[in-house]
C-alpha cells in the first residue's frame, strides 16, 4: 500500500505533473478545480512518472471492478515483511490472499452485527453532545467527529477503555501517512507511532489469547491457522483500527462543513432530521468524499480509455472527481441532500476492495447528523476550519463551532 501511495505522492510532487497542484494550499482547499482540469485532458492522462490518472466515473468504475487490475504488482503479493509497520493487510493484497483475509474480517461487519451498534452509537453521540454543549463553543472535530468512531471501533475490536486514547493518538499518525511520507522527520514520527501502536495491539492480542471475549479481535484469533497466519493478525487489526476512525471523522466533518456552507440544506435537515440524515450522508460521500483516490495496476497489458496500461503502471482513480463527473451526475458540482443520484458514488470504492466498514460508517454519520440537527439547530461557525495536511484523505482537522442561542 505505502509503496503504491508513495509512488502516487512522489510523482505528484514532480513539477507540472497533473496532480502536483493538489499539494498547494488552493489545491487542498479545492481539489475539485484541479480534477476538472484533469478531466479536460481526457479519459486517461499520463503523469510524468509514467502512470495514468483518471477523473472519469466510467473509467474509475471499470478499473476498480476489473479483476485484471490489482492493488499491487503480482510479484509482490506475498505476506508483508514481519514487523512491516505499513502493512495494511487485505487492503494491500490481491487475490487469493485478499479473498482469504477479507473473509476472516467480514463477519464483524455483517448487517446484523452493525445494526447491533446502534445503541452504542446513539449513546456515544448524546454523551459527546452533552459535554460539548456545556460550553458555548466547541471543536466539532476534537469533541464530536473524532471521538465517536474511536469509541465504536475500539468497542468492536475489544480494546479496553483505558487504551482507547493511546490507540487514537498513534492511529492518527499512521492514518495521516496514507498520503505518503513527506520527509525523514515524518518517517521517524511514523516509525515511532507505528511501533507504539503495534505494542498496544500486541498487548491486546495477548489479552484476548488469554481471555477471549465477544469481539472482532477474539474472532480473528479464533481463525488462526489455515485462514490467517499468526504474522497476519496484527496487520489486520491495524487496518481495521485505522480504517475505522481515520475516515469516518472526515465524513462527519465534511458533512457539517457542507451543510453550514449551504444554509438552505441545513435548514432542510433541521426540518426533518430523521428523514434526511441518511441522504445528507450519501450526498456528502458523493460531493466531498473522505477518501479522494486510490490506484490499481494491471497484471497484463490492458487497453482502456484509448491508452495501453502495462503491468507496473498505476491508474490513479480519482474518486472525488468521478463522483462529480457531469456525464453521469446531473448538476454534479451542486451539493443537494434531496438528490436522487443517477449512479452509485465511488466513495467506498467498488469491486473486491469495496469498503468493509461502509455500513458502519454510514450508521455513525447518519446518527451524528440527525442528533446534531435535532439538538443543535442553531449551530454556526466560530472560526475557519483547518484542513488536514493531506490530499488522499480529505477533511477538517479542527472545526470551531458555536452551539448558538
Ligand atoms: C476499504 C473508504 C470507513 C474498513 C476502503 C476503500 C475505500 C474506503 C475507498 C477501498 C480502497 C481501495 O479500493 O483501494 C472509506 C470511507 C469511510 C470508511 C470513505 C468512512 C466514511 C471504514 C470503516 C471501516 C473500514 C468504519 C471499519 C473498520 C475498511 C477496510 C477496507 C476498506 C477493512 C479494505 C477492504 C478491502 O481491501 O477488501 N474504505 N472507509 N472503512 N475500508 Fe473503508
Amino acid at each position: 500500500l505505502y509503496r503504491q501511495r508513495l509512488d502516487t505522492v512522489y510523482h505528484a510532487y514532480v513539477r507540472r505533473d497533473p496532480l502536483s497542484r493538489l499539494h498547494s494550499k488552493p489545491g487542498r482547499d479545492n481539489p475539485y478545480a484541479i480534477y476538472d482540469r484533469v478531466r479536460a485532458g481526457g479519459d486517461l492522462v499520463a503523469t510524468r512518472l509514467g502512470n495514468y490518472v483518471t477523473a472519469s466515473y466510467r473509467i474509475c468504475d471499470a478499473v476498480l471492478r476489473d479483476r485484471r487490475f490489482g492493488v499491487r504488482s503480482a510479484e509482490i503479493n506475498g505476506p508483508g515483511a514481519p514487523g512491516d509497520a505499513l502493512d495494511m493487510s487485505f487492503l494491500d493484497r490481491n487475490p487469493p490472499e485478499h479473498t482469504r483475509l477479507r473473509r476472516v474480517a467480514q463477519p464483524a461487519f455483517s448487517p446484523r452485527a452493525i445494526a447491533g451498534y446502534r445503541p452504542l452509537i446513539e449513546r456515544t453521540v448524546d454523551d459527546l453532545l452533552d459535554k460539548a454543549l456545556s460550553g458555548g463553543t466547541f471543536d466539532l472535530v476534537g469533541s464530536f467527529a473524532a471521538p465517536l468512531p474511536i469509541a465504536v471501533i475500539t468497542d468492536l475490536l475489544g480494546v479496553p477503555d483505558a487504551d482507547a486514547a493511546r490507540f487514537a493518538a498513534h492511529g492518527a499518525v499512521i492514518g495521516g501517512a496514507l498520503d505518503g511520507i513527506r520527509s525523514l522527520r515524518h518517517a521517524a514520527q511514523l516509525q515511532q507511532a507505528s511501533g507504539a501502536l503495534d505494542a498496544v495491539l500486541a498487548d491486546l492480542l495477548a489479552l484476548r489469547r488469554r481471555e477471549p471475549a465477544d469481539d472482532a479481535v477474539s474472532r480473528i484469533l479464533a481463525a488462526e491457522g489455515d485462514q490467517i497466519q499468526s504474522s497476519e493478525i496484527l496487520p489486520m487489526c491495524r487496518l481495521l483500527l485505522v480504517a475505522g476512525f481515520e475516515t469516518t471523522v472526515n465524513l462527519i466533518g465534511n458533512a457539517v462543513n457542507a451543510l453550514l456552507d449551504h444554509p438552505d440544506q441545513w435548514a432542510a435537515l433541521r426540518a426533518d432530521p430523521a428523514g434526511l440524515a441518511e441522504k445528507a450522508v450519501e450526498e456528502t460521500l458523493r460531493w466531498d468524499p473522505p477518501v479522494q483516490r486510490t490506484a490499481r495496476t494491471p497484471s497484463e497489458e490492458i487497453e482502456i480509455g484509448g491508452r495501453t496500461v502495462r503491468p507496473g503502471q498505476f491508474v490513479i482513480t480519482l474518486i472525488g472527481a468521478a463522483n462529480r463527473d457531469p456525464s453521469v451526475f446531473s448538476r454534479a458540482g451542486i451539493f443537494d441532500i434531496h438528490r436522487e443520484p443517477e449512479a452509485d458514488h465511488l466513495a467506498f470504492s467498488t469491486g473486491i476492495h469495496y469498503c468493509v466498514g461502509a455500513p458502519l460508517a454510514r450508521l455513525e454519520a447518519a446518527i451524528a447528523l440527525q442528533r446534531l440537527a435535532e439538538r443543535v439547530p442553531d449551530l454556526r461557525r466560530a472560526g475557519p476550519i483547518r484542513r488536514r495536511n493531506a490530499t488522499l484523505i480529505r477533511g477538517p482537522i479542527s472545526f470551531p463551532v458555536h452551539a448558538g442561542q
